[in-house]
């Protein structure tokens, strides 16, 4: 039962989950903004006894996996095969609950996309036409998406790729780049003409603003709503549906030899043949019949294939649903920055297994606490803690230890009889019941954040009740009522047990076990109630639910960050300009002299700076340096041969005057090096 009316029409759902690209792990970016949330849906609905699938797979054609085995050295299928395991280990390790984890290399999905492009293509759906498109003539290949790369003309991003610019998120076309450039071998590509099928958007416009603009106004997210508005309002233009690739779904008409469907096309057919994958002869309800209500789970840069580009697939075949909702999220950056795979900035969902085990609803938690919802979101390890230590074990896990330890002490385990209910227990199991309509409402709605939140109020409505009685005291002289609070303090327990599944489903397990409901076919509707559990039925020794995150386990984690912000900035090192020319007599203005330093000291009072004696051949001369926290042992200088400028006009640093200035190499850490010749030279010779 939903609680949303348009819900109620519905008989079944079918729920997709955005196919990550196979051409690495995924991260907690990927996993806040779209399977997390498409998990706690999915997780919902079941409870609710909906008729749920939920498809997932990966995404394994598309240029970045050929860029990325070139790179390597090795085939698309040694990447795609390497990162599909990778990644649909990770998704099982985090409990996301698909009925399906496919991909799309395989022969299913394969013979379904070219059905797929046959069926529109001998129904004259497409338009056929030739075009010029860029060409790398040193490698004889058409250069299709992201082996093309060049300057945005939108926002100026040098790095922007021949489908998109990352820096602006604008979808753009190989020919609106300046200075295109080829990915392949670096050099210009020329334009030449080449034969494509073409989906003509601009025909589906009338429609699409239909059914989108006038018909989930106020239904559909803002941010997707939004979107699809600016995209429609611009104007829509024919879109190429394939390529001249090797690698990818073969285009199946005859003299398309070299062309593969665009991975845009066949990507979303994906959850198609995964549904045929996972219900055989069955999959036509899943994808045809009215009373189903398809919903893509996507992140915001998916918003135009998931709102437009597949819908139009799927109104021009015909006999298809449509999305009835697209809830896109916004991203989530980690500790301030934007998360990066080619920069390995992201903390990764493969590796937080291994770091955190058994912490895997940690992270659940933590990351729908942070959905993305509306606007783009940031992940720190310390909230992470925070999230840990003052939420979950402060709150829910406290609460339930509490109890189920009173219980033990009290009644060894067995639920106690509920005496008569006061004015503050009929109002407590009054509030209890409103819990499964607030967090249901709230996740049919898509608002994760809230529901979430609406389900650690009921812990904390346990925590207070139990707080405000005191049955530790209570117990002394008024047992009856201490039956009473134990008994609805261990009714809450069940309730959360319920509630908190869809978000938490390892911890729900844990509390199911701990409470022996194991065997009780609970469904939400049952939440609400405070007599889940019967007088006497017993409950198992209690076990933390939740263990306070250490500081030294957070601490591993942002010193790991750091040195990835190292090497990235170093890798990232340029070096300067060269600067305007000069003369040989601006440079013979300047007097740079061979010295040896006789003397070397901090300066008192001066971090940074260091005072040296330097025989200059002609008598000596202090100079005062700003390098002291880079040769932190100053005597050990004495002896080394330095040049410095001679003819610079003594000042004053710190007191102490300096007679010339000493020369260093500047490394690409900022660390200052002191130069020396490479052998040892009278003291006082010139430097030229
Ligand atoms: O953006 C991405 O990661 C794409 N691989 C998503 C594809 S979703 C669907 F269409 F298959
Ligand atoms: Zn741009």
């Amino acid at each position: 039962m939903t609680y949303t009316e348009k819900d109620s029409k519905y008989r079944r759902y079918t729920v997709t989950s955005a196919l990550p690209y196979a051409n690495g792990p995924v991260h907690i970016g990927h996993l806040a903004g779209v399977y997390v949330p498409a998990d706690v849906y999915v997780r919902y609905l079941r409870a609710q006894g909906e008729d749920v699938i939920f498809i997932g797979g990966s995404d394994e054609h598309g240029v970045p996996i050929t860029i990325k085995a070139r790179k390597e050295g090795v085939t698309p299928q040694d990447i795609v095969d390497r990162y599909h395991s990778i990644i649909k280990e990770s998704f099982a390790g985090l409990g996301i609950s698909f009925d399906i984890y496919s991909r799309t290399s395989c022969e299913e999905h394969h013979r379904t996309a070219s059905e797929y492009f046959s069926k529109l293509y001998n129904e004259g759906k497409f338009i056929e036409k030739e075009s010029e498109q860029y060409y790398d003539e040193e490698a004889g290949q058409f250069l299709a998406d992201r082996y093309i790369t060049g300057t945005c003309p939108h926002c100026g991003n040098e790095h922007a790729y021949g489908d998109q610019c990352e820096a602006c998120g604008t979808s753009l076309a190989a020919t609106d780049l300046i200075n295109p450039k080829s990915a392949l071998s670096g050099s210009k590509p020329v334009l030449k003409t080449t034969k494509h099928w073409f989906l003509p958007l601009d025909k589906d416009e009338p429609w699409l603003r239909q059914w989108i603009l006038e018909g989930h106004k106020g239904d559909w997210k803002v941010n997707v709503y939004g979107q699809c508005k600016s995209w429609i309002d611009a104007g829509l233009q024919p879109r190429a549906v394939t390529r001249d690739l090797e690698w990818g779904v073969k285009v199946p008409v005859e003299g398309a030899d070299g062309k593969v469907l665009y991975v845009w096309f066949d990507a979303p057919i994906g959850y198609i043949s995964f549904t045929k994958q996972l219900k055989g002869d069955d999959w036509e309800r899943w994808w045809k019949a009215d009373d189903t209500k398809l919903v893509h789970f996507i992140g915001k840069d998916n918003i135009v294939f998931h709102c437009i580009i597949f819908p139009s697939m799927l109104h021009a075949d015909g006999s298809y649903i449509l999305p009835a909702n697209v809830p896109a999220n916004e991203f989530l950056n980690l500790e301030g920055d934007k998360i990066s795979t080619s920069r390995n900035w992201a903390v990764w969902a493969h590796e937080y297994l291994a770091d955190f085990p058994g912490k895997q609803d940690v992270l659940r938690y933590t990351l729908c606490s942070n959905t993305p919802e509306t606007k783009d979101n940031d992940f720190t390890w310390k909230d992470f803690q925070l999230k840990n230590n003052s939420e979950l074990v402060a709150i829910l896990g406290n609460f339930v230890n509490r109890t189920l330890v009173l219980t033990q002490k009290f009644y060894g385990g067995a639920v106690p009889a509920i005496g008569d209910m006061g004015g503050e227990e009929k109002e407590l199991a009054q509030e209890i019941a409103t819990y499964p309509e607030r967090i249901g409402r709230s996740i049919e709605t898509y608002r994760f954040r809230e529901a979430l939140s609406e389900m650690m109020n009921l812990a904390r409505l346990g925590n207070k009740y139990l707080t405000d009685t005191e049955p530790w005291k209570l117990i002394k002289n008024d047992p009856a009522r201490t039956a009473t609070v134990m008994n609805l303090s261990l009714q809450i327990c069940a309730n959360l047990a319920i509630l908190c599944e869809p978000f938490l489903p390892f911890t729900a397990t844990k509390m199911r076990r701990m409470l022996c409901m194991e065997g009780m076919p609970l469904r939400w509707t049952d939440a609400g109630s405070v007599a889940l559990l019967r007088e006497g039925h017993t409950t198992s020794t209690p076990e933390l639910l939740f263990e306070k995150i250490e500081d030294t386990a957070i601490q591993a984690q942002v010193d790991r960050l750091a040195r990835t912000k190292e090497q990235n900035e170093q890798a990232a090192w340029r070096p300067a300009e060269v600067k305007p020319s000069v003369t040989i007599d601006d440079f013979g203005r300047m007097d740079i002299r061979v010295g040896t330093i006789e003397e070397c000291a901090k300066v008192p009072k001066a971090d940074k700076l260091l005072r040296f004696l330097i025989n200059d051949g002609m008598g000596k001369r202090t100079i005062v340096s700003g390098i002291a926290k880079y040769y932190p042992d100053p005597a050990a200088l004495v002896g080394r041969q330095v040049c410095f400028i001679a003819n610079f006009p003594p000042r004053k640093l710190k007191g102490v005057e300096s007679q010339g200035m000493i020369l260093s190499a500047e490394d690409k850490d900022g660390r200052l090096v002191l130069l020396q010749p490479s052998d040892l030279v009278a003291p006082g010779c010139s430097v030229g």
